[in-house]
């Protein structure tokens, strides 16, 4: 007997923003049991597609059916009723709750007298986490977690739902290459419970590793639709961009290695990472590499002063400088691009242009009075250099799509003119075309002079753009490469824990 399949159909939808065609016409289906993936520049739509099916967004025309029924779904409500979860871009956790807290929000499990029911809410927090082999104690606050333990929660809180369908957008931007294979392995075990997915990623490889079939967004329309094995990377490329790109080596400089620019010494902090020496050089760019519990991401927090080290010290230019706080690492040239840009990175309710000249404010000013066309000039060029899809510099920054608000992000600190810039995964959910593009600014601040420390765990990007590559394991570096060792699958070993 076969198993009755359930298909959810999204037919002609279309959605328009004030200035933008965000989609149009586009449809997209997905059966029980298949991985359907789609795929798109930044600022193709795929989130608007995914918000309209969870009744986030109100498209202008379609229909969604649901089993060749029409359905409406007007708000999440009614996309909770047809057993539909969504694992969100952006995170949207409740810092000072905990896990067990966030991942039965709204949904908790009451005793007979009406209360929460705590001690079920943790039980069945721990079984759900132990059953996608996660080690994560269910009473942490969540405020004290790091991104890929908040993506985990996400995709905890999707699957305490019990969906028969369950959109995932890029939920393995902020994870590491265990965690993936871990993720690729619960969504095997969902597939085999006749679960549908719809995957979004910027990772091609992924993509092509998990799919069963891949649909192309470009421009909010449908370009392409490909079964799996019908397709490989290049050819997701061009559809998507419309031509073959590669992410290349535009970092040209022969280092000096005598004199470091920036010199950390002995540096610990509580038990996240151990006297760490680290030597940064003038024009390099030196990747640091690690998994979850490395120290890596905490160590960038760190020389910008958003946490404070236990010990050690921290020299510019062979002279110690004391950094408390971030004003300390900006007063003296270091700007910091983190991870999370959601929260850290932008205000999300001001403009492109206010975000964009933020770090500059006290240069536009001139006696007490704001120089708005030099604000506006300014930005306007980071906008074309750094190609972010926006109507103009005015719409504010929680209109972009994700990969565009990184690259506000990143415009925010190349016009601050600092000589030292500490990026935490820049090219997260970043397509491949503005990835190249990103690297080029990293390479053109560089050959300029300027120093830069990228964390990732993007591996091969490292290995085309970085002048050294320090790996990291449990607090300790466990090795460092220099350009003419780098070889992937040893660096790969020596972040891995073994
Ligand atoms: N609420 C909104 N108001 C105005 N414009 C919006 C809004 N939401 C999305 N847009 C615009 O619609 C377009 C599609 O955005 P969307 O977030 O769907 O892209 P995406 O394919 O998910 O991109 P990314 O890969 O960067 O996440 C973009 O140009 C974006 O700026
Ligand atoms: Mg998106």
């Amino acid at each position: 007997m076969s198993i009755q399949k359930d298909q959810l159909i999204m037919k002609g939808i279309s959605k328009t923003f004030p200035g933008v065609k965000a989609l149009d016409e586009v449809s997209f289906e997905i059966i029980s049991g298949e991985v359907h993936s789609l795929i798109g520049q930044n600022g193709a739509g795929k989130s608007t597609l995914m918000g309209i099916l969870n009744g986030i967004t109100k498209p202008d025309d379609g229909q969604i059916l649901f089993n060749n029924k029409v359905v409406k779904i007007d708000d999440p409500k009614d996309a909770f009723n047809l057993n539909l979860s969504i694992v969100h871009q952006e995170f949207a956790l409740c810092n000072n709750l905990t896990v067990a807290e966030n991942i039965y929000l709204g949904d908790e499990p009451h005793n007979k007298s009406g209360f929460v029911n705590y001690k079920k809410m943790h039980l069945d927090a721990k079984i759900l986490l132990e059953s996608i082999n996660v080690n994560l104690s269910t009473n942490k606050i969540v405020g004290n977690l790091n991104t890929s333990q908040w993506q985990i929660i996400e995709i905890c809180k999707a699957l305490a739902k019990k969906p028969k369908f369950i959109v995932m957008d890029e939920p393995t931007a902020s994870l590491d290459e265990k965690q993936i294979d871990n993720l690729f392995e619960i969504i095997n075990t969902l597939k085999n419970n006749g679960i549908g997915i719809i995957y979004i990623s910027h990772k091609l490889k992924e993509i092509i590793h998990i799919s069963d079939r891949i649909t192309v967004l470009k421009d909010g329309k449908i370009n392409d639709s490909f079964l799996k094995n019908e397709v490989n990377e290049e050819g997701l490329i061009k559809s998507m961009i419309g031509k073959n790109i590669s992410i290349k080596n535009n970092n040209q400089n022969i280092i000096n290695f005598q004199k470091p620019i920036l010199k950390i010494n002995n540096y610990s902090y509580s038990n996240t990472f151990k006297k760490i020496r680290m030597d940064l050089y003038e024009g390099e760019i030196l990747g640091l590499s690690g998994l979850l519990g490395s120290g890596a991401n905490e160590l960038l927090r760190c020389i910008f002063g958003i946490i404070k080290q236990d010990n050690g010290q921290l020299s510019l230019n062979d002279k110690v400088v004391t950094i408390n706080k971030p004003r300390d690492a900006i007063v003296n040239g270091i700007g910091y691009i983190p991870s999370d840009r959601k929260n850290e990175g932008l205000i999300q309710n001001n403009s492109i242009k206010d975000n964009s000249v933020l770090t500059i404010f006290n240069k536009l000013t001139k006696m007490g009075f704001f120089k708005f066309n030099a604000a506006a000039k300014t930005t306007n060029n980071y906008v074309k250099k750094l190609d972010i899809k926006a109507s103009n510099i005015d719409s504010f920054v929680m209109n972009l799509s994700g990969g565009n608000q990184q690259k506000v992000v990143i415009a925010k600190w190349l016009v601050k003119n600092c000589k030292i810039l500490l990026f935490d995964e820049p090219t997260r959910g970043i397509d491949i075309a503005a990835k190249t593009q990103i690297w080029k600014l990293i390479s053109e601040f560089t050959n300029e002079g300027g120093s830069v420390i990228v964390v990732s765990n993007e591996i091969p990007e490292l290995i085309i753009n970085c002048n050294r590559i320090i790996t990291m394991q449990k607090g300790l570096i466990s090795n460092t490469f220099n350009h003419e060792d780098f070889n992937e699958q040893k660096i790969s070993l020596n972040i891995s824990s073994k």
